[in-house]
C-alpha cells in the first residue's frame, strides 16, 4: 500500500518536471552549503543524475526487504566518508528527494503519501 503512495508520487513527479535532478540537489545544498563543492567536477552533472537514479532505485527497491537496495544503502553511507560525509548525512538525500517530491506534486500531496514517505525515509535511515 504505501509502496503505491509512494511510486503514485514518483510518477507525478515525472509528469511534472522531466528533470528532478535540480530540484532535489538544490535542496540538499540548501539543507547542508557546504555539500555543492564535492561536485566540482561535475561539470555536466552526469555523477549527480547517476547518483539520484541510484537513490530512486533505493527508494522504490525497499519493498519486499529487498537486500540488494539495503547493501548498495548501506556501502554508500561508507564508500562516501571518502568525500568527508558522516554516515547518516547521507539521509539528507533522501530528505532532500522527499521534499522535492512533495513539491512536485503540489496540490495532490496526501497525508497517506506523507506517511508512506516518512514510514520509508525512516526505514532507510536505520540501514548502518
Ligand atoms: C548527502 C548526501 C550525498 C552527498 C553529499 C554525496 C556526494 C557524492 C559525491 C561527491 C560523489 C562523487 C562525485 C564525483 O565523483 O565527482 C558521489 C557519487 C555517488 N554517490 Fe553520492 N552523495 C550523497 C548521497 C548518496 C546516496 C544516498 C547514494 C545512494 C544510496 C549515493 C550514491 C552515489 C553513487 C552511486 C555515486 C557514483 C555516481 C557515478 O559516478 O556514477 N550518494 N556522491
Amino acid at each position: 500500500m504505501s509502496a503505491a503512495l509512494i511510486l503514485q508520487t514518483l510518477e507525478r513527479a515525472a509528469e511534472t518536471c522531466a528533470d528532478p535532478a535540480p530540484l532535489v540537489y538544490g535542496r540538499l545544498f540548501a539543507l547542508r552549503p557546504d555539500f555543492e563543492a564535492l561536485f566540482v567536477m561535475d561539470t555536466d552533472g552526469g555523477v549527480r543524475g547517476s547518483m539520484l537514479e541510484t537513490c530512486f532505485n533505493a527508494i522504490l527497491g525497499m519493498e519486499d526487504d529487498a537486500p540488494v537496495q539495503r547493501v548498495i544503502i548501506s556501502s554508500s553511507r561508507f564508500s562516501h566518508t571518502g568525500y568527508g560525509l558522516a554516515e547518516a548525512d547521507l539521509d539528507l538525500m533522501f530528505v532532500a528527494i522527499r521534499d522535492a517530491v512533495r513539491e512536485l506534486n503540489a496540490g495532490h500531496w496526501t497525508p497517506q503519501a506523507d506517511a508512506a514517505w516518512d514510514a520509508r525515509l525512516a526505514e532507510i535511515a536505520a540501514i548502518a
